[in-house]
């Protein structure tokens, strides 16, 4: 495995786990990754079908010409900046196991703090509606719907292909007769007179600028139609706040997602806006600034 686009050596020694590790680790360190021991376990486990800590009890266990193969095309692809999350098709989010595919956003941690304020919110409620405004793989919708037994819920989202992997990621939780998918932009395709309890959302907040200086892994690889928020990445924000009242039933929550540079823009539209009270901005485990909160005046 002398490189990731050739053969490996005919060497007499025998590829096992310890050494695959120790040959894929710098070589992924030198191609940019970030956490390279985490990628190297998670892309052998993978390969080896195995959980990633059942590689520390089977160090010297060799691998299968196939199984080495397979190491050997996952690291070729991690070098050029594949995430791992769509090499090996899945993501953990809030405990739960989400199918990602290059259709989709990989489900973020900030995105649990939407998730906790949107949890507690629902516990006051007995059957309440949401919409998800913008699900991607379906990571908000779903962890709502399995937290929340008595939530209905809508996503909606412009990219069918993204709905479709939502779909099945519903089908993975068993909670798709509680989840309605629809295709569309924004508020676009529900009806007229609908309203929800909550509105969540994650929406594309990054500047079209600041794109180009990210990671490789999200600026060649993710969808650019899921990060891509426009001039000063508000775009998509803007319209959900000039929209979600008409949505919401009186009282009825507003919870965004920003990037932290981004609370006093979006609680200043909020305000501007004249139909929301009890604007707040929640912070995320780190500190700093993640979602804008805001509701329906009576
Ligand atoms: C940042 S991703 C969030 C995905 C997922 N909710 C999450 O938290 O990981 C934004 C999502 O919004 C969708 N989107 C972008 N513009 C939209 C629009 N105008 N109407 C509906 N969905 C949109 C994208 O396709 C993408 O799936």
């Amino acid at each position: 495995m002398s490189d990731a686009n050739s053969t490996p050596s005919p060497a007499a020694d025998v590829w096992t786990v310890r050494k695959i590790l120790d040959w894929t680790i710098p070589h992924l360190k030198k191609h940019g990754s970030e956490s390279p021991r985490l990628d190297a376990e998670i892309l052998l486990a993978h390969a080896r079908g195995c959980q990633r800590i059942q590689l520390y009890t089977q160090f010297d266990s060799p691998l299968t010409d196939a199984q080495r193969a397979m190491m050997r095309d996952l690291v070729k692809r991690r070098s050029a900046a594949e995430p791992v999350a769509y090499l090996v098709g899945h993501r953990e989010f809030f405990g739960l196991d989400f199918r990602v595919t290059s259709d989709v956003l990989v489900p973020r941690p900030d995105t649990e703090t939407l998730i906790v304020e949107a949890i507690e919110y629902l516990k006051s409620h007995s059957q309440p509606r949401v919409l998800d405004v913008g699900t991607g793989s379906g990571c908000i919708a779903i962890t709502l719907a399995v937290n929340c037994r008595q939530a209905q819920i809508t996503a909606v989202d412009l990219s069918a292909t993204a709905l479709a992997v939502a779909k099945q990621n519903s089908e993975k939780h068993s909670v798709t007769d509680r989840i309605r998918f629809l295709h569309g932009d924004l508020f676009g395709p529900l009806a007229a007179d609908e309203q929800f309890d909550l509105i969540a959302s994650n929406p594309p907040y990054i500047t079209s600028a600041e794109i180009e200086t990210l990671q490789p892994d999200v600026r060649l690889h993710e969808p650019r139609s899921a990060l891509d928020g426009g001039a000063d990445g508000l775009d998509i924000i803007r319209r959900i706040v000039a929209d979600a009242p008409r949505y919401l039933v009186p009282t009825g929550c507003l919870l965004i997602e920003i990037a932290c540079e981004q609370a006093d823009a979006v609680s200043q539209l909020l305000t501007a806006n004249g139909n929301y009270a009890e604007i707040a901005v929640l912070k995320d485990l780190s500190k700093q600034p993640r979602v804008v909160r805001a509701v329906r005046k009576q």
